[in-house]
């Protein structure tokens, strides 16, 4: 059994955190069974923070309810038929009311967006039923003009240290031994989502009871970036584009995030047509990640990681309600690879932070370019050697090692560079001595022609110099642009 649905809160003191706002809730909630009518209550907050919870704690307190996701373009039939009932019956006593769940209003319905958020104003307007919203993202268009209608209640983050002590317990409870610090930075490393944690939880500890640090690895440890199992999850999950979108803005090659969504498909998906759909989708996502590497153009990106986001979680008719484990084999050897491959990645970016001057996110951001110029024999090397990068890390760009043939002729080259800069150097200086004895010349001599034929030759010896000096520059900074992009 899922954790998160066995320790699913069943009463306001079982939510964790948000205090204030749920005294609030349950003034509203005592307001509504003393048949004084109050607004639609319209909870906001970040994933995995109780809100749906708390909407069926609301939900137990009444005698019916009815609850529809928002991305369900049915749902608003059903409500205004339900809402429409209500309008008719004049008396209404508390028995009749009917509480109505419209989760996730600002995700997805259908392509017409401007109808959705009518008809969810409609609905505010017309019911004599208590109303209860749920909502990722504050500053959602379609919530700008739902707001106002509303009781809005801001949902917070749950604290590290309560999530910490929920952690604590559930492993007591399920028989995990686990070492403190470990569950300590789990709940540090869940930033506020304890959906997340739990789950998380349950991924590591489901096959030896037992939590490490170590195997913490799978986490990012960075605020607010997701982890990639959470991404997939969101992905397989929800139907909500931002939803969907902000938990695909990962610290991580996204064409790994691709191959962990494709391999959990046919875990999460059941029907047939679902599964075809989705690896459809899959499919397209990889022809943009090929396309934009092979013209360099990065907008196809955007598509990729749209096909294999949005592409896949739409697929499906409706989410599933069950739990997905990432623990087959396939994902064990993925999160091994993972592993070995964030430390490699690490390693590199490091080094490109620190000789480029760019956080790691932009230095990850440049592998997709750097793997096209180490196509080049010549530019890999020049760039592993700017880069001090081992033969391991020269690995993660092209398959084959730079052949030795090329490192001696470039190495030659290197050399021959140098001497040629420094002769450039040493005639520069010769030809000023030589300018300076011509002018000494002409000025014993005092003949006008020669003075002005030698002062052509000077300047024609300069500009040749400057000529020759402004290539190896050119030369140079070439070089350099390849470091600058
Ligand atoms: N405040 C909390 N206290 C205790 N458990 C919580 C809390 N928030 C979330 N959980 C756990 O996470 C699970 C998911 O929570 P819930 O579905 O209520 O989150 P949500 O805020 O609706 O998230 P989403 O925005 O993704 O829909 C719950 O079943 C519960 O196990
Ligand atoms: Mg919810």
């Amino acid at each position: 059994m899922l954790l998160t649905d066995k320790y699913r809160p069943k009463l306001f003191k079982e939510i964790i955190g948000n205090g204030k706002q749920k005294k609030e809730i349950e003034s509203w909630l005592e307001n509504w069974k003393n048949d004084i009518p109050q607004p639609c209550l319209l909870l906001i907050g970040p994933a995995g923070t109780g809100k749906t919870s708390i909407a069926h704690i609301i939900a137990s307190h009444f005698s019916e309810f009815i609850e529809l996701n928002a991305s369900d373009k049915r749902s608003f039939d059903i409500i205004m038929n339900t809402v429409g009932e209500s309008a008719t019956t004049h008396s209404l006593y508390s028995k009749e009311r009917k509480l109505i769940i419209l989760d996730e209003v600002d995700g997805i319905h259908g392509n017409d967006d401007r109808g959705g958020t009518r008809a969810i104003g409609k609905i505010i307007k017309t019911s004599k039923h208590p109303i209860v919203m749920t909502a990722n993202d504050f500053y959602s268009k379609r919530l700008t003009s739902i707001k106002p209608k509303c009781q809005v209640i801001k949902i917070n983050k749950v604290h590290t240290n309560s999530i910490n002590a929920l952690l604590k317990k559930i492993c007591k409870e399920e028989g995990v031994v686990a070492d403190p610090i470990a569950i300590k930075e789990l709940a540090k490393r869940s930033n506020g989502d304890m959906r997340s944690a739990l789950n998380t939880l349950q991924v590591i500890t489901d096959k030896d009871k037992k939590l490490e640090l170590s195997d913490l690895d799978i986490i990012s440890s960075k605020d607010n970036t997701n982890n990639i199992f959470d991404s997939v999850r969101r992905v397989l999950k929800s139907k909500s584009i931002d939803k969907i979108k902000k938990s695909l803005m990962l610290d991580e090659d996204p064409t790994l995030v691709m191959e962990y969504i494709a391999e959990n498909i046919p875990r999460e998906y059941e029907k047939p047509k679902e599964i075809k759909k989705a690896y459809e989708m899959i499919s397209e996502a990889d022809f943009y990640f090929g396309k934009a590497r092979s013209t360099r153009n990065y907008t196809y990106w955007r598509y990729a990681t749209e096909f294999m986001g949005l592409g896949v979680a739409l697929a499906k008719d409706e989410t599933y309600k069950k739990f997905t484990r990432l623990t087959g084999s396939m994902a064990f050897t993925l999160m091994g690879r993972t592993r070995g491959k964030r430390a490699l990645r690490d390693r590199i970016t490091d080094k490109m932070s620190k000789k480029l001057h760019v956080s790691s996110s932009v230095a990850i951001s440049m592998f997709p370019e750097m793997e096209i110029m180490f196509e080049n024999d010549e530019v890999a090397y020049e760039i592993a050697s700017y880069l001090d990068l081992d033969d391991d890390e020269i690995k993660r760009f092209r398959k084959k090692k730079i052949p030795k043939k090329v490192i001696k002729l470039m190495e030659k080259r290197k050399l021959e560079e140098k001497a040629k800069s420094k002769k450039i150097k040493r005639s520069s200086f010769e030809v000023a001595t030589k300018i300076d004895d011509k002018i000494d010349v002409d000025k014993i001599t005092k003949s006008k022609n020669n003075n002005e034929e030698n002062i052509s030759k000077t300047e024609d010896l300069s500009t040749q110099n400057e000529e020759k000096i402004e290539k190896k520059k050119e030369e140079d900074s070439a070089q350099k642009s390849l470091f600058s992009f």
